[in-house]
């Protein structure tokens, strides 16, 4: 038996024995998401509870990160102009994301 309550979502992110850099944000898709210094977007993603940043051409079968460390390119998304592996993307403050997903539905 756990002491937290069923209705409250714990954190996904390591309590103890991490050194954080600063907060900071950065929009994704057009939303705020708080984040820290040295993480990678597709951390900060996950730790907020994101899961799925695309669909398959083939099958429409939700996609998001599976290897992070950049080999897979299950997590690209839209920095800027370019698609890149967002776990290999640091954070930055005011970095603006966007997702395969949301792109295809608003932009294209
Ligand atoms: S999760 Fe595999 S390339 Fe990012």
């Amino acid at each position: 038996m756990t002491n937290s309550s069923p209705s409250v979502r714990p954190s996904l992110r390591a309590d103890r024995a991490v050194q954080r850099g600063p907060a900071l944000q950065l929009t994704v898709d057009g939303q705020p998401l708080e984040a820290f210094a040295g993480e990678s977007v597709a951390a900060a993603l996950f730790a907020a509870g994101r899961r799925e940043l695309r669909q398959s051409p083939r099958d429409g079968a939700p996609r998001g990160m599976f290897c992070m460390m950049g080999s897979c390119q299950e997590c690209l998304v839209w920095v800027g102009p370019r698609q890149l592996p967002a776990c290999q993307v640091p954070v930055t403050a005011g970095l603006v994301v966007q997702t395969l997903a949301f792109r295809s539905q608003h932009l294209e």
